[in-house]
């Protein structure tokens, strides 16, 4: 059954414009998981510019579903995730001057290295997800590092400008999906997916856990975590009416 992964970095973002202790992300967490998220996602970036080592801390003991990891292929992070051991880590490219995650990341261009985080991380019982963009050659990749899974990348099907492009796009994370499946990796998907266009990437092949952030906090503000998490498990399914 599709998974709803609610990544909550941008509770942390406010936190830290006052470098207060709130909103509390834990808080956050729990209030999401009692709304239905199915899983809890969270970035902890190389420059912690929201997500705090104690919250990742703190989060390992009070999430209830399951706890996404987000991280750089570094050593720094590897030793994070091995100590903290969330449920899956997703190993995303990270530039300090990117506002977000911009694209996937380039497998091909260090796969024996890729390959090492890996065993590091499986051989720890700690299932990988390679955050890419849907083109065979990074599918290809990430079947060969021996992860289980490929969250593929939703921004270019987000941002697309108009419908015929929305469709081509679609039909890549399409094609993605059955080329993962093909390989026996595991799909997830996420970046960009908002409660207008989530329903199609919810129906593609294969798709198993979405991640998503800022359509859900920003909604959040307005109507409650609690609302806007139950609203966006309707919209995944089909089911939301009129909003
Ligand atoms: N998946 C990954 C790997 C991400 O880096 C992000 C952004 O932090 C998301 C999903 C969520 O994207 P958004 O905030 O646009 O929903």
């Amino acid at each position: 059954m599709l998974t709803l992964g609610v990544n909550i970095d941008h509770v942390a973002t406010i936190r830290q414009a006052r470098r207060t202790v709130e909103p509390e992300p834990v808080a956050a967490a729990t209030l999401a998981e009692l709304a239905g998220a199915d899983g809890i996602t969270v970035h902890l970036r190389e420059d912690r510019r929201h997500i705090q080592d104690r919250d990742v801390q703190l989060l390992r003991q009070t999430v209830r579903t399951h706890l996404n990891l987000e991280m750089a292929a570094t050593d720094e992070m590897t030793e994070i995730a091995l100590a903290v051991q969330p449920d899956y880590a997703t190993i995303v490219p990270e530039r300090r001057e990117e506002v977000t995650t911009e694209g996937g990341l380039n497998l091909l261009s260090d796969l024996d290295r890729y390959r090492r985080v890996v065993d590091r991380l499986q051989g720890a019982g700690i299932p990988v997800s390679w955050f890419i963009d849907a083109e065979a050659g990074q599918i290809a990749a990430a079947a060969k590092t021996g992860a289980q899974f490929v969250e593929l990348h939703t921004g270019r099907y987000a941002e697309a400008k108009g419908e015929a492009e929305r469709d081509r796009q679609l039909a890549v994370l399409c094609q993605g999906c059955n080329h993962a499946l093909d390989l026996g990796l595991r799909i997830n998907a996420g970046h960009g997916l908002t409660y207008w266009n989530v329903y199609p990437v919810a129906r593609l092949p294969g798709m198993e856990e979405l991640n998503i952030g800022h359509s859900i906090i920003s909604r959040a503000v307005l109507v409650g975590l609690e609302r806007a998490v139950r609203e966006m498990k309707q919209a995944m399914h089909g089911a939301l009416g009129n909003l």
